[in-house]
């Protein structure tokens, strides 16, 4: 369990340490990988946690520190991006340097269920935090987490950063708003803010309910003889997957840049749904159609049939690169989905062939 707030000794210390970082969405999957990245470059990192009626910060216990210890630099503090005063007293109260915008309603087939609350959550809550950051009186470098879903039905393959955006669910559209609005406050009022348009990225710690983490669980729960069947929607999409941890590095290296500016975030290789779900089926030796039902409950009203980033830009700008390939992605996720169905990996898992791909 990790403390919060004033609880955690926010007020009692003195702001001595050289960078300061506030993440909303810290309990995430991105928030997580980000604070240990910030707190391994010595940063002080403050989260803004959601009230739950259950623990939610299971992602982050393993960073969690005693808040007497002298040395302690991870605070977590009771806040919502749908609550503007929580977020203006915490930025204040906090003083960072930077602020990483990573809190939303993340599922895309939840927002056509929950649009209101997604636009609250993503649009607004972007609102609410850029003004917070207009006003304060110190610097701030300032990240919007932006979604290659914006680009719905793409008008070009693969998308870079000026091809145009054709949202096709609310959470795409509140992802736009958030987007031009941080260009918004970038060009009227000097904020220094940036865009990253992330590509689908993946890891042990993605949410179970997306499709990746959904497979890879799926099968060590079909191995471990708790399931028979695993039931998915749309086999067809396209979707360009990437290894999150290498995804929050970009994250930080935007706001390390003199000018602020939007960037893809990529992997450049497009697989289907159904790639992905037979690579995970053949890294245990098993065959996907045996197992896998359609449950039409998960078609969405509308589908962003593929996703492809051109990442050239973040390349030769940031000097980012992706170095985990879908295979090796697949591996990470089904190693860690086995261990933790009480599998052992090495019992299960197909060895890699030398060279193969
Ligand atoms: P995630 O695992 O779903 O995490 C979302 C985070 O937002 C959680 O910490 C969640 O808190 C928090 N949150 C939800 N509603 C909130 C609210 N009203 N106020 C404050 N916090 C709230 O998402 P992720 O995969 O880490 O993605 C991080 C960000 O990048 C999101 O903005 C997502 O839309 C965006 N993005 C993700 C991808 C991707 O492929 N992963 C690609 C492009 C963009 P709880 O733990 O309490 O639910
Ligand atoms: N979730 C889910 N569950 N998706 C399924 C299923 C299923 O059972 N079956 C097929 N799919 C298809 C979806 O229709 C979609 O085309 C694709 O698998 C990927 O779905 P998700 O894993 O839910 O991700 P997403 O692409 O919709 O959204 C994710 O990536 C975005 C970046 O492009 C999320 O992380 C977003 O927050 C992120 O912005």
């Amino acid at each position: 369990m990790v403390r919060t707030g004033v609880e955690a000794g926010v007020e009692r210390r003195a702001w001595s340490v050289t960078r300061r970082a506030l993440v909303t969405g810290i309990t995430g999957q991105d928030g997580s990988y980000l604070a240990e990245l910030l707190l391994g470059k010595g940063y002080e990192v403050h989260g803004l946690i959601r009230r739950s009626s259950s623990f939610s910060t299971g992602r982050i216990d393993h960073l969690y520190q005693d808040p007497h210890a002298p040395d302690v630099r991870l605070f977590l503090h009771h806040s919502d991006l749908t609550d503007a005063s929580s977020l203006v007293t915490w930025l204040n109260r906090i003083r960072p340097d930077e602020v990483y915008n990573l809190g939303a309603q993340s599922h895309v087939a939840v927002s056509f269920e929950m649009p209101e609350f997604t636009a609250d959550t993503i649009a607004m809550g972007s609102l609410r935090l850029l003004e917070a950051v207009r006003h304060a009186d110190w610097p701030i470098r300032f990240y919007q987490a932006g979604s290659s879903e914006m680009y719905g039905r793409v008008a070009e393959t693969p998308q870079n950063e000026r091809t145009p955006f054709r949202p096709r669910s609310p959470y795409a559209i509140a992802k736009v708003f958030a987007h031009w609005l941080t260009i918004q406050y970038r060009d009227a009022y000097g904020v220094y803010a940036c865009n990253g348009i992330l590509f689908n990225h993946e890891s042990p710690r993605r949410g179970e309910t997306f499709v990746t983490r959904k497979v890879t669980r799926g099968v060590a729960e079909i191995l471990g003889g708790r399931a028979a069947k695993l039931y998915l929607g749309n086999l067809d999409a396209r979707r360009d997957w990437g290894y999150a941890p290498e995804y929050v590095e970009a994250m930080w290296r935007m706001l390390q840049q003199p000018e602020p500016d939007d960037y893809v975030i990529a992997t450049g290789e497009m697989h289907t749904v159904r790639e992905f779900v037979a690579t995970v089926f053949a890294q245990v030796g098993l065959d996907w159609e045996r197992y896998v039902e359609i449950d039409p409950r998960y078609f969405r009203p509308a589908e962003v049939d593929e996703l492809c980033g051109d990442a050239s830009k973040a390349r030769d700008v940031l000097g980012w690169q992706p170095s985990t390939n879908f295979e090796r992605l697949i591996r990470v996720m089904l190693e860690a989905d086995l261990f933790e169905a009480g599998l052992d990996p090495a019992g299960y898992l197909v060895p890699v062939v030398p060279g193969g791909s």
